[in-house]
């Protein structure tokens, strides 16, 4: 099993490249099995997770090649509307393919998603959504069976914006025929970025950002290429790592905006923020200073997948700050392994306070989820001495090799 094996306490300097959108390119993938023609698909960030989605491409019967970041994906020949029960728990974003299976088979069987153990993460709000839309559910011996020979348009309010169903809904709906509302969408740059590819195949969606999506439905889409956004996630585990190490770093081919509140927070913990078009610099050679209360919400509030990083980064900032982690259950995994490293943080149920000591040390730790595991490198990065990482394929899902990012900005990190 491989390890990250880092060496604490250098300043980061330099200039990094932000990888294209995991989030953004997982769903796009399940689109471009709504198209018979053919799909090119450029900056896909090279992850395992996208590897996987890849892989359920393959199995339904499409073609896909991979070079240098651009996807070439055909499925005239799409046949078949099963995911085994591996692909399926390979990722939490496999169950994305259910929509646009159903809709280009008239049927589906999956099993129950993988992904981050982060807590229950139910696809409750994806089935209901689906049987509004006049598809039949049957879930037998841990496998959905679904059915529908044609898509009911209809309106659908999700109880809550959930990320994924908003998605599946808009790709079960893509090709129907009728319009289709979604009210109470998630509004993340990621469902705008969807609903960008789904309209330049030819889709008639609107109101992506918003709480309300219209889709009217059209009866075939055409060949595309198209961009995938920058990682906004991957851009802010850069920059916290930037801000509790000090520094000088600049993220590049990013969108700021998508960013927004986290440069303002950053601003607030006393480093020095600048953004231009598409690019962020942050600049710190001060102690941070704890940011008082930090709760999680939907976009566009504070991310939870930037949680675990913020945490890491004020593990030594001066003063308290009490994370509220409001969308996920169980996602202070990495803490126990924060305080192995001398951090002062306290856990009751979905609180987390977070004193500042003067430092952390290095230490043998294990990462448990795709983003606590980027926060224990952050850690690692800012810490006193030698930091070991294991469990690093939960990091590898999410981070083109994060050791690479990191040594270009003069970090000692590297894998073993
Ligand atoms: C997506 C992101 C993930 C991010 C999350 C929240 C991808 C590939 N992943 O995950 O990185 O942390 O949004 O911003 O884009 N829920 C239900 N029933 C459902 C669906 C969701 O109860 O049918 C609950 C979940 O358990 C969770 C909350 O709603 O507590 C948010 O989930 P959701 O927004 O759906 O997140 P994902 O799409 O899984």
């Amino acid at each position: 099993m491989s390890k990250i094996i880092i060496c604490g306490g250098r300043k980061l300097d330099g200039e990094v490249n932000v990888q294209g959108s995991k989030n953004a390119v997982l769903p796009i993938l399940a689109a471009t099995i709504l198209n018979e023609e053919e799909c090119v698909v450029h900056n896909c960030p090279d992850l395992a997770d996208t590897r996987s989605g890849f892989e359920i491409i393959r199995q339904l019967g499409g073609k896909v090649s991979f070079c240098d970041h651009t996807a070439v994906i055909k499925t005239e020949n799409m046949k078949r509307h099963e995911i085994s029960g591996e692909l399926m728990c390979s990722m939490r974003s496999s169950v994305l393919f259910l929509g646009p299976i159903i809709s280009r088979c008239g049927q589906a069987v999956i099993s129950y998603p993988g992904g981050c153990a982060i807590g229950l993460r139910p696809i409750d709000l994806h089935l209901k959504a689906f049987k509004e839309l006049g598809v039949k559910i049957e879930e037998v011996g841990g496998y959905i069976y679904c059915k529908a020979d044609r898509i009911r348009p209809a309106t659908v309010n999700l109880l809550f914006p959930s990320v994924g169903a908003t998605e599946n809904i808009m790709l079960l709906a893509t090709v129907s025929r009728g319009e289709t509302m979604i009210v109470n969408a998630a509004r993340e740059p990621e469902i705008v970025d969807l609903q960008n590819f789904l309209n330049r195949m030819g889709a008639k969606i609107s109101g992506a950002g918003t709480e309300i999506i219209r889709i009217i439905g059209v009866e075939k889409l055409k060949k595309v290429e198209y961009n995938i956004i920058s990682d906004r996630i991957f851009a802010t585990t850069c920059a916290c790592a930037a801000a509790c190490c000090g520094g000088d770093v600049v993220l590049r081919n990013m969108e700021p905006e998508h960013i927004r509140l986290i440069i303002s927070m950053l601003k607030d913990s006393g480093c020095k923020v600048v953004s231009g078009e598409n690019h962020v610099r942050i600049q710190n050679s001060e102690r941070l200073l704890g940011l008082g209360k930090i709760m999680t919400s939907p976009y566009p509030g504070f991310p939870t997948d930037a949680q675990a990083l913020f945490m890491s980064a004020l593990a030594t900032a001066d003063g308290t700050t009490v994370f509220v982690e409001n969308i996920f259950e169980s996602r202070y995994k990495h803490v126990a392994e924060l305080i192995k490293m001398g951090a002062d943080i306290i856990v009751d149920g979905r609180l987390a306070a977070v004193t500042g000591c003067n430092y952390i040390q290095g230490a043998k730790i294990c990462a448990g989820d795709l983003r606590g595991g980027a926060a224990l490198v952050i850690a690692g990065l800012s810490a006193i001495g030698d930091t070991e990482i294991t469990g690093i394929e939960h990091i590898d899902r999410g981070y083109e090799r994060i050791e690479n990012v990191f040594s270009a900005l003069g970090a000692s990190i590297k894998r073993k």
